[in-house]
Parts: C-alpha cells; structure tokens; sequence
C-alpha cells in the first residue's frame, strides 16, 4: 500500500511504500540508517543486514544524498524520535540518483544558500518553518470566516499610492503609469462600504532600499477593513485575530516548533488583551532607558521598538503617533490634533512592528485637505473621496505582515527564511 510519511501512522505494524528522498543517512556493517523525507515529514528507515537480501542493503549504504526513492518495509513504534515511528525497510527502488547535491550536512553560508533557495527549501528547519506559515494562513482564513468578514481581492495593479509616493514600484499598464500595490486598504475600505466587514490576503510590493532582517521587498498582507468600527474596536480584532493564530500554531505545529526550538512558553502568554502605550508615552519610556537621541515627533527604528517590547511579554500596541509621520488618511485624535488615531503592533522578542492600523478620515473636506498637503495626485483618489460623499461611516483596518508574523512565532532571525523565495534587496533570483 502506498502511503506518506505522516499518514504512516495509521499504518503500525503494516508494509507500505513511501516515495521519498533521501535526506541523509548513517550506516555501519550491519545496519544503515536513511533519514528519508516525503514533504509531509522526516521519517527514519532503518535497514538491517541480516534482514533483507544482499542488493537491498548495498543500495542503502551507497545511495546518495537528495537521490528520489520507493521505500518498502513495515512501520514501527519508536519513542525516541519525534515523530513517534520509523520505518523497518525491505526494499529500496532508487527513481533517480542525485550526484553531488550542493547543500550538504556541513555548514553553508547564507548566500550560498539563498542562491540555492530552490534547493534549501527541503531542509528540515525550512520545511518547519514553511509548515507554519502555512498554518498561519489557515489560521487565519479560518478566523476572518468565523467572525463574518468577506475576503475582497484589491488589485495588483493601481493607479494610486496608499502609502507615500517614495516606495511605489513603476510598471507600464500600455499608454498609462501603474505601480504595484503597496496596500490593497483604499479599495478594501470601498468594499467595506458594500460588504461591511471585508479582508484580504495578498501581495505586497515596497521599493524600499532597506536591508534588515525585517524587509522585503515583496510580501503578503492581510488586511482587515470593517465599517463602523471605531479604533479601539479595531484594536480588538487586531488583538483576536493574533493570538488566534499563535494558538493555532501552538496547537498544530507541535513538531515544527520544536524542530526550530522554539521556545514556546513565550508564545503560550499570548492572549487578550495586549498592552496598549500611547506614543507620547513610549518617548518618556526610551528617555528614562537611556534613548537621549529620540525626539518627539520621530519615528521609532528597530532599537526603539525592541526597548519597549522587552518592557512587556506580550505583543503591545503603541497608539497615537504624530500626524505627520504617518500616512494621508488617518483620523485626527480629538484629544491631541498633532496625532492620529492609530497603532503599530510590536511583536515581543525584538520582531517588530508586526501590524499597522487606523481609524480612517470620513470627512471628505478633511481627506480633501490631506490629499493635497501630501501633493497626491487628487483624479486618482477620486473613487476613494466617492467614499466620504456617499454615505460616510467611521471606519477603522489594518494591515499585518505575513513574513514577519512567522518569523516571530517560528523564531527564526531573518524574514528571509520565512518567504518561499523571497525578494530581497539586490536578490531576484531563483
Ligand atoms: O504599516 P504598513 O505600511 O500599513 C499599511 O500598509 C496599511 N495600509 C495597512 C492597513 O491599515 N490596511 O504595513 C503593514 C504591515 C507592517 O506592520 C509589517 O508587518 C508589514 O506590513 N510590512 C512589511 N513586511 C515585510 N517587509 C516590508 N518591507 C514591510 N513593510 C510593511
Ligand atoms: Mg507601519
């Protein structure tokens, strides 16, 4: 009976086949032990010499690395792995021998490796953490369906900047101009205004010429946009949707958190609800830490954010940033004219900012006005005005990064690793 690596343990004490390859293998005279792998997992085959015919076990000991395979043999209960099962092999029909696989058991550097992406991806660390990021994304179809939002698919390409003009990638759509999204929240808050909770899932392209261990230049976003939401409403989605998807992987991707060592006490805190600071605040803290050179009125770098996460064990929103150093179109905060209603979800553990939101402006002078300080090209936001001319609502979203979402719950250093093939600065390529 054909089956795989993971349904193999509905099949103890029977003889399957498992098409693999292999990933790695030890052996000695008598015995040899393959570390076979199938996509659905790491599994050990175990052949021992007296127990199979003369061919089989000199095809275990000289197959090569990443050579692709039939295995043969029964499955049995084996507590010291962590899958819980291996495999007593019979036979082994080799498909096709790989020679000399770039990526051997040594250790390799990052570029030798990002070059071969195509390659590492069937690593036992990469697998987990594509495994993850996997189960966010069910995690949160799973969330925004339960709680009665409909997805919207914005477009790709666009005529309009939601984002600030500086990061936008230009495209050709024949005779006119078009950039690819930044962000599909303009038309998600159109759509909010006919489907009244609505998200999207998609990707995202920013021209920004940042090398950290927290950009790309292509990632994906989902965004939430709900009608007659205020902020604070806003903030408890924001908070709802995150700690269900960490309780999910929590749940789910057991093996995988472990084979990336993740401590999962950390992860196990999170919960509603999370801290919130106001940005004034936050300035007062980085000055009592030491920060003397933050000034109001500045944006927070990567040392800033981490300063304030450290302070708590959960993510924590900063709220109310300066008007000026944040986008054309959030709501002024009554309280202090000089800010915004919004908030930045710091990840604990110095990930970063992992969600961006606001309450957006719904009066059309107001917007009309902020078009223009920011010398928007105002004929296309004209559908996004359309908004506030018909039918105007309080209106709140937001917007978090896939990538960065699991490279903080995977715990793995760089959002490289956690994008199939990411697009980095200076990397196109595979
Ligand atoms: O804070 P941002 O720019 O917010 C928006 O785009 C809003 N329009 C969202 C909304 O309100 N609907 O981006 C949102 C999130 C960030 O918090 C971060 O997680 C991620 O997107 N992000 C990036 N991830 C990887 N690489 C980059 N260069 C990123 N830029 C933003
Ligand atoms: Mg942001």
């Amino acid at each position: 009976m054909k089956t795989t690596i993971k349904e193999a343990k509905n099949h103890i004490g029977q003889e399957v086949t498992i098409g693999a390859w292999l990933h790695n293998k030890r052996s000695s005279g008598k015995i040899a032990f393959l570390q076979l792998r199938d996509g659905t997992g790491f599994m050990q085959g175990v052949v021992v010499k007296s127990e199979v015919d003369e061919d089989t076990f000199a095809t275990a000991k000289n197959i090569t690395q990443e050579s692709s395979l039939y295995v043969t043999g029964t499955i049995t209960e084996d507590n010291r792995s962590d899958l819980g099962y291996e495999m007593q092999v019979k036979s082994i029909d080799i498909i096709q021998e790989a020679h000399d696989y770039p990526i051997t058991p040594k250790n390799h550097g990052t570029e030798f490796l990002m070059d071969h992406r195509h390659l590492w991806l069937r690593s036992k660390k990469q697998h987990a953490v594509m495994k993850i990021r996997n189960e966010i994304i069910r995690a949160t179809y799973e969330f925004f369906h339960e709680t009665g939002f409909v997805k919207i698919d914005p477009p790709i390409l666009t005529a309009s900047a939601p984002e600030g003009t500086s990061e936008l990638f230009h495209t050709k759509y024949f005779d006119e101009d078009a950039f690819l999204s930044q962000s599909g929240q303009l038309y998600l808050e159109a759509a909010a205004m006919a489907y009244g909770k609505v998200f999207s899932f998609g990707p995202t392209f920013r021209a920004e010429k940042s090398k950290t261990r927290r950009h790309l230049i292509e990632f994906w976003m989902i965004e939430g946009e709900m009608a007659f939401y205020e902020h604070a409403d806003s903030l408890e989605v924001q908070e709802q949707y995150v700690t269900h998807v960490v309780q999910s992987v929590l749940k789910n991707c057991e093996l995988e958190l472990k084979i990336l060592d993740r401590d999962t006490s950390k992860l196990e805190k999170v919960k509603t609800p999370f801290p919130r600071i106001t940005y004034d605040d936050a300035i007062e803290y980085l000055k009592e830490q030491g920060f003397d050179d933050i000034e109001w009125g500045e944006d927070f770098g990567a040392p800033h954010e981490t300063a304030i996460a450290n302070h708590y064990d959960l993510p924590v929103f900063i709220t109310n940033y300066p008007t000026k150093i944040k986008p054309f179109y959030m709501q002024p905060n009554p309280e202090n004219e000089d800010t915004v209603l919004c908030a930045d979800l710091i990840a604990p553990e110095g990930y970063g900012e992992i969600i961006g939101g606001s309450e957006r402006i719904n009066d059309l002078d107001l917007l009309e006005e902020r078009i223009e300080e920011h010398q928007l090209d105002r004929e296309s936001y004209n559908y996004y005005l359309d908004l506030r001319r018909y039918g105007s609502v309080p209106h709140s979203g937001f917007g978090l990064g896939l990538e960065r979402t699991v490279a903080w719950i995977s715990g793995v250093e760089h959002v490289r690793e956690t994008a199939p093939f990411p697009r980095l600065l200076n990397r196109l390529y595979p």
